[in-house]
């Protein structure tokens, strides 16, 4: 198995999320060493398995910056996924806002220079709103592959997301980021 490198994998509260350790398992068989960071929205509303994320990754899942003084707790990011990112994360990281420290790690990602591949999951309501547009706009001009379209990930009729959760396209995003 080649090794890749660290890879945090970004996860945000959305329907997917509760199956993340097919992310993990994916970019595990594929050589990376994963770190798994969850959205406080992700994790206190109960869209995470952490102890299933913990037990595939081999590493503590993160939601929080360390505090002042303590010492880092996973090593440096060599690429990094989202996924499934929500719209909300989508927003705010294109508007540079870095109030949660999955936000302020995608904040640095592209300014440190490093590979980074999103796949969202959100449905055709909001894909309408024109700063989820705009966004993943910004996104891409940044240099970061956004996995939406034909062939790839597109949006959910509204309600019909529970649907989509087996089916949603992991390896994509793992393919993505691969280098
Ligand atoms: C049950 C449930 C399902 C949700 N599904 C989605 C979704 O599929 N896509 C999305 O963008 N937001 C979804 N949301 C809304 C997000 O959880 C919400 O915008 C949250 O603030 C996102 O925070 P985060 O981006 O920091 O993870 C859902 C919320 C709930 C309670």
């Amino acid at each position: 198995m080649t090794e890749l490198g660290v890879l945090y994998a970004i996860v945000c509260a959305a329907g997917p999320a509760r199956d993340a350790k097919r992310l993990v398992d994916t970019a595990k068989e594929r050589g990376w060493d994963v770190c798994v960071v969850g959205t406080p929205a992700a994790v206190e509303g109960g869209f995470l398995d952490v102890p299933a994320l913990e037990a595939a990754s081999g590493r503590p899942v993160r939601s929080t910056w360390r505090r002042e003084g303590e010492g880092k707790r996973n090593p440096a990011a060599d690429a990094v996924v989202v996924a499934p990112m929500t719209m909300n994360t989508a927003n705010k990281w294109a508007a540079g806002i870095a109030d949660t420290y999955a936000l302020g790690l995608l904040a640095e990602a592209v300014g440190l220079g490093l590979p980074v591949a999103v796949l969202p999951f959100w449905s055709t309501a909001l894909d309408a709103h024109p700063a989820t547009r705009r966004s993943l706009e910004v996104l891409r001009g940044t240099g970061v592959r956004v996995v939406y379209g034909p062939g790839e990930w597109v949006p959910h009729a509204p309600g019909s997301g529970g649907r989509r959760l087996d089916g949603y396209p992991w390896e994509l995003v793992v393919d993505a980021v691969g280098r």
